[in-house]
């Protein structure tokens, strides 16, 4: 199994990766998700990573950047979205992605990681729901306990509302 960075060819690989591992009511939504991500510009940039076996694209994540909602300053990266083909659940692919891209990141810079998602499944990589209750996301939330949050840096020296925004590709309130 091997993680690279993605490129444009993979969209087609991408989307077929998000139509088999989500339900029916999301795939459409997460899918469109990922492509915006894969053809959006970012500054600081997004980090979109592939895994592949045998040739073939197997998981996807992208982690795209955060900025303070009053000011613009870059804070940080959301975590979305991550998906790993059925058929190659369970091996540790998912991991290695959250893995690999929270140390590209954290090499770029980033103070703090967002993750809206399974708190079963981001807790082990140090994600928590106590850290998410700083940031207020762009949309209310439908599943306030699925937004989770990690410092890599100085965090957000612990300030207790901090108004966040995301790339365009979130402007989508049935995301959140
Ligand atoms: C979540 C996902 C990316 C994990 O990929 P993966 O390659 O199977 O992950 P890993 O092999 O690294 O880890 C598998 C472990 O995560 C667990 N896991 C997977 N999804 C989970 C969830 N929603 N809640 C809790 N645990 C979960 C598995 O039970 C397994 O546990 P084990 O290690 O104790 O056996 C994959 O299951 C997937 O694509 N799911 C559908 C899409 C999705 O939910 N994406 C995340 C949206 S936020």
């Amino acid at each position: 199994m091997k993680i690279r960075t993605i490129t444009q060819d993979d969209a087609d690989a991408v989307r077929k990766v998000y139509e088999l591992a989500f339900p029916e009511s999301e795939r459409d939504l997460v899918s469109r998700l990922a492509g915006e991500l894969l053809s959006a510009a970012a500054s600081p940039p997004i980090l979109s990573l592939v895994a592949e076996v045998d040739g073939h694209v197997v998981g996807h994540i992208a982690f795209s950047p955060v900025t303070l909602r009053d000011t613009r300053e870059p804070i940080g990266y959301l975590l979305a979205p991550l998906a790993v083909c059925p058929d190659h659940q369970r091996r540790g692919i998912g991991s290695r992605l959250v893995a690999e891209g929270v140390k590209q990141v954290a090499a770029m810079g980033a103070g703090v990681l967002l993750v809206y998602g399974d708190p079963r499944y981001y807790g082990r990589f140090g994600f928590t729901v106590d850290q998410g209750k700083c940031y207020t996301p762009p949309y209310p939330l439908q599943h306030a306990y699925g937004w989770q949050a990690m410092s890599l840096g100085e965090g957000n020296s612990g300030r207790p509302d901090v108004a966040i925004d995301c790339v365009a590709a979130f402007g989508h309130p049935e995301l959140w």
